[in-house]
This record gives C-alpha cells, sequence and structure tokens, in this order.
C-alpha cells in the first residue's frame, strides 16, 4: 500500500537548503510514499488561550497531520536546537489538551547545515521534543547532511553519488519504519 507522509521544513528561508534538501527527498523516496508538505509559515504564536477556538490555520496544520500516515521533519540548526517556527507549529499540533495531534504517529528526523555537525545538535533536541509528544520515532539511520554547495542543484537533484544513496536508503529504511509502526498502530 500507499503511506502518505506530510514533510515540514523548519526553515522559513527564501534560499533554504533544508527545502533544496527535501526536495531531494520527494525525488529519491520510494514510489510508495506519496510526500506533502505541511506549511508552517503562516501559524500565529501559539497560546493556550486559542485553546477553546483554533484559528483556521492552525486547524489546517491538525487536519493535514490528521490526513498523514507518518511526518518527517527536515529542519536546520538554530542555536543549537530546532528553529523557533518549527517548535511553535509543533506546540500547536500537540494541543488542545487530550488532542494531541502527533499521538503514535510514525516520525522520522534530518536536517541539513553548512556546519560540519549537520543538525546533530538540533535533532537531538528535536527527538526529545518528539518524544514528549509520542511520536514513534526511527532511530536509525540517522541522517547529519553537511551541505556544501556541490551537493545538490537548486532542483533538488543529487550531485553527488553517495549522497544520493545515502538519502534514498534513508527514506526506504523511513517506509520500512512506518510500515512496521503501522502494522501494530494502525491510523485511524
Ligand atoms: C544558524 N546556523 C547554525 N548552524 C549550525 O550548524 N548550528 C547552529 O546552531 C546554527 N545557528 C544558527 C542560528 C541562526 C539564527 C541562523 C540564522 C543560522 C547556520 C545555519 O546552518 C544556516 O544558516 C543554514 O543555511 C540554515 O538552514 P536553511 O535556513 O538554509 O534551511
Amino acid at each position: 500500500s500507499t503511506y502518505k507522509v506530510g514533510y515540514f521544513v523548519g526553515s522559513l528561508s527564501s534560499t533554504s537548503i533544508n527545502r533544496t534538501l527535501s526536495k531531494a527527498l520527494v525525488a529519491l523516496a520510494p514510489k510508495d510514499l506519496e510526500l506533502t508538505e505541511i506549511p508552517i509559515g503562516g501559524l500565529p504564536l501559539y497560546s493556550a488561550d486559542y485553546d477553546a477556538d483554533f484559528p483556521s490555520e492552525a486547524r489546517a496544520l491538525k487536519d493535514a497531520i490528521g490526513r498523514s500516515d507518518a511526518v518527517l521533519f527536515i529542519t536546520p540548526e538554530y542555536n543549537r536546537s530546532i528553529p523557533g517556527g518549527l517548535k511553535n507549529a509543533i506546540d500547536w499540533a500537540s494541543r488542545p489538551w487530550g488532542q494531541n495531534s502527533f499521538d503514535h504517529i510514525p516520525a522520522a528526523v534530518i536536517g541539513a547545515s553548512i556546519g560540519s555537525i549537520g543538525t546533530a545538535v538540533a535533532q537531538q533536541s528535536l527527538r526529545g521534543v518528539l518524544s514528549f509528544v509520542n511520536a514513534r520515532q526511527m532511530t536509525a539511520p540517522e541522517a547529519y547532511i553537511h551541505y556544501t554547495p556541490e551537493m545538490f542543484a537548486e532542483s533538488g537533484e543529487v550531485l553527488i553519488e553517495s549522497t544520493s544513496v545515502f538519502l534514498a536508503n534513508f527514506m526506504t529504511e523511513f517506509r520500512d519504519h512506518i510500515r512496521r509502526v503501522l502494522t501494530v498502530l494502525p491510523r485511524e
């Protein structure tokens, strides 16, 4: 069967290398994964004051996750954590209390940075958040992408063969992870 994967790009930059990475992952994913971006840039800043009546942007976010079999996070590292915009989106989706959109959802994390540790610290930070919201994370393989300009064309085409093989394998492993999780925890 085909799995619907909603993906989050953690960067709002118009020249984001993580957006480029997302294009590469969409192109390299196995045919039975159907990837759709879940946008986060239009969300207001979360406050519990909204819990009684979520704005349309936040309802759209929760609906999009609800339609997804799994979620993929493609994020830069900001000050050794994830960007505030991404954390804000996760906070929205986890609420109101009792309606956490991430409960038991299969999830994977990947990111690119120009720094040599390739978002490793941000990903550890994100994994802590995803643990708390009870997502079923793929813990291996990990993917810390040290971005260089030679790595990708702007279209997302991967120009280095070993990187292309690595990213394709990451997506195949994610497909297998999704299948494993959904076998025991089917999404309603
Ligand atoms: C960064 N950058 C960065 N890189 C890193 O490896 N570790 C870090 O902690 C940070 N911190 C950080 C904070 C802020 C506010 C900015 C704007 C940038 C650099 C970052 O990796 C680089 O800007 C990437 O290009 C960001 O990814 P996108 O937006 O291009 O996808």
